[in-house]
């Protein structure tokens, strides 16, 4: 059954109560919005771009980013595709796409867009779910969107519309740190893949559920997942993937 586009926007409304009520998530992001800055070379000529804001958290961390999304939202910049993107080739700096990946049912049109619209030496940041032995069944049960793990990953080089709503959490691990497809993504170089541990996120209930410990333990627990993170495979839940065109 396929689910319309539509849903990300009432998904975005859901978020939108959700995100000021919830301290604990604000402080989760801070945290990972400083790992993204940190992939950010403002010595990189052009504008800096994220697709897919949402409700347009980035910002506050990144106040010169422009703002987009597929739904034209007041608190956004520009309203646009990832596969179409409404810049001049070689005019942007950096892209970020924060949990938007594993919507694009075709990677790879979306991949020949922002190599076009990236400068040579410009920069596409990705900040996804990562599935290991133990985030599986987290993102599997508590999340309503797919892992997909196993499911064929669409190759193509264009996406017709019109387009569904669209869900693989699974799709950054599988291509970028289980490398299904050798030799991919062709035409760019890897400069970044970090996956970390982070049960201070995935038992905080994100956006739309109850946290299940209590806002002050975090601290606590993020110095725990420093340790935890040297076995991705076993214990990683996020990560972030920096990319140049080759
Ligand atoms: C899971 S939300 C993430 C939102 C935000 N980045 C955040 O972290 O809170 C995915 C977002 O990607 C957007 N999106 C999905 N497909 C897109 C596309 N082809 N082009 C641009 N944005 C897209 C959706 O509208 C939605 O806002």
């Amino acid at each position: 059954m396929t689910v319309p586009l539509a849903q990300h926007q009432a998904e975005i409304e859901r978020n939108l109560r959700a995100w000021d009520g919830k301290p604990l998530l604000q402080n989760i992001y801070a945290g990972f919005y400083r790992r993204i800055l940190a992939l950010i070379d403002p010595a990189i000529p052009g504008r800096i771009v994220e697709i897919g804001s949402g409700i347009g958290n980035l910002k506050a961390h990144l106040p010169g980013a422009v703002a987009s999304d597929l739904f034209p939202n007041p608190w956004l910049d520009l309203a646009c595709d990832g596969y179409e993107l409404p810049f001049r080739s070689a005019s942007l700096s950096h892209l970020v796409l924060f949990d938007v990946f594993h919507h694009l049912q075709a990677p790879n049109a979306f991949l020949r867009e922002a190599r076009r619209v990236l400068a040579p030496s410009g920069r596409l940041i990705l900040f996804e779910p990562y599935i290991s032995w133990t985030s599986y069944p987290i993102y599997g049960l508590a999340h309503h969107e797919p892992v997909a793990w196993g499911k064929p990953i669409n190759r193509a080089e264009a996406l017709p519309r019109p387009r569904d709503y669209y869900a693989a959490q699974g799709n950054a691990t599988r291509l970028f740190f289980r490398q299904e497809l050798p030799g991919w993504p062709e035409g760019w170089n890897l400069l970044h893949a970090e996956a970390f541990s982070c049960f201070y996120y995935l038992l905080s209930g994100g956006y739309s559920k109850r946290a299940v410990y209590p806002a002050r333990w975090l601290e606590a627990l993020q110095r725990l997942e420093v340790r935890l993170s040297s076995w991705p495979r076993l214990f990683a839940g996020r990560c972030l993937i920096g990319l140049r065109p080759a």
